[in-house]
């Protein structure tokens, strides 16, 4: 067993429900293992600003059903300079920091691989965004109550479209992937689903879009019509789609973004043990003198996978719900 005195640990990036149940395994497991922690305040900002604290197992009580993050999270332009990581890794230095464990996204996977080449100490990073964009992961920390903070307000916006037989066009977050757009769009039984993923849309094509939706008014009449739209799907937004089809078919599409509702709220069990099963996985891997690898989660089992890789897109958005969900549109 390597031997590991003091951890470092962060939140960067974008927030996810269940970063609070990470740091509490992180600190319960090596309070186990008599390590001490370090939490770093503002994600990387925290390494620059020498802004930090030693985190206590009191520190981590009642945090498991929390959202959002108690060491608090910023993106880091700072951290993108040439200095940037030179800083970082000379604070891990001065304070005696053997490992340092990162949760986050592949953007701060992409930092930490930066303050490696400065430190001596190990890095893992720990999956923690609502976008699940991250290889090496079946899912990401947080994913799982985005999605079903999603699915409540779409079902909610349901009713008013049914009771008013409107066309409505609900923007969900991902950044530039459809995960969540897929899954809640399946579940909340939205008409369609767009994302970067399935078609690449212009403003000059929305015959895609069009036709089923002049298809499910002759069979069906006027009723409302849900259409679950991934972020970054259209040049200029979803409220700029809705606007194209309103002018394009002659009937009010209403845009709603459901924006930053989808980052907060209390994590749902999954997300809670998820993040257990990784922050401790994490600690224990370090132990074993694991470095520049992130803990995953592959069909049920802990798994280690290359920082350097997280970010090269193989882990697709299900192929088998993308099929079936073009073929009952465009019926
Ligand atoms: O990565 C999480 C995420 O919420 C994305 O879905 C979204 O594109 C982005 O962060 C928004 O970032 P910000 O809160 O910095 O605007």
């Amino acid at each position: 067993m390597t031997r590991i005195k003091r951890i470092g640990v962060l939140t960067s990036g974008g927030d996810a429900p269940g970063m609070n149940a990470a740091i509490r395994a992180i600190q319960l497991t090596a309070a186990s293992y008599n390590i001490e922690v370090i939490g770093f305040k503002h994600g990387y900002r925290g390494l620059l600003e020498q802004d930090y604290k030693t985190l206590l197992p009191h520190h981590v009580d009642n945090i498991i059903q929390r959202g959002g993050t108690i060491l608090k999270s910023a993106r880091c332009p700072a951290l993108q300079t040439v200095e940037g990581p030179q800083i970082a890794a000379a604070t891990l230095q001065q304070l005696n920091i053997d490992a340092l464990i990162v949760i986050g996204g592949d953007g701060s996977f992409r930092g930490a691989l930066e303050i490696a080449k400065h430190f001596a100490g190990q890095i893992i990073g720990v999956p923690g965004t609502i976008d699940n964009d991250v290889d090496g992961t079946d899912h990401t920390i947080g994913y799982a109550t985005a999605i079903d903070t999603a699915l409540d307000a779409i079902d909610k916006i349901r009713d008013t479209a049914d009771a008013f037989e409107r066309i409505f066009l609900v923007e969900l977050m991902g950044r530039h992937s459809g995960f969540i757009a897929l899954s809640a769009g399946i579940a909340a039984g939205a008409e369609q689903i767009i994302c970067p993923e399935m078609a690449q849309l212009t403003a000059s094509d929305l015959k895609s879009i069009i036709t089923p939706i002049q298809h499910a008014q002759l069979l069906r009449g006027k009723t409302s019509y849900l259409i679950v739209v991934a972020e970054n799907s259209y040049p200029g937004g979803t409220t700029a789609l809705a606007d194209a089809l309103t002018q394009a078919i002659g009937i009010e599409c209403r845009a709603c973004i459901l924006g930053h509702i989808q980052r907060g709220g209390s994590p749902v069990g999954a997300d809670r043990i998820l993040a257990t099963k990784l922050g401790a996985f994490a600690v224990e891997q370090l132990l074993q003198g694991e470095h520049l690898q992130m803990a995953g989660e592959i069909n049920g089992a802990v798994s280690l996978y290359p920082l350097a890789k997280t970010a090269e897109r193989t882990k697709a958005i299900d192929p088998f719900l993308v099929r079936w969900q073009q073929q009952v549109g465009s019926s």
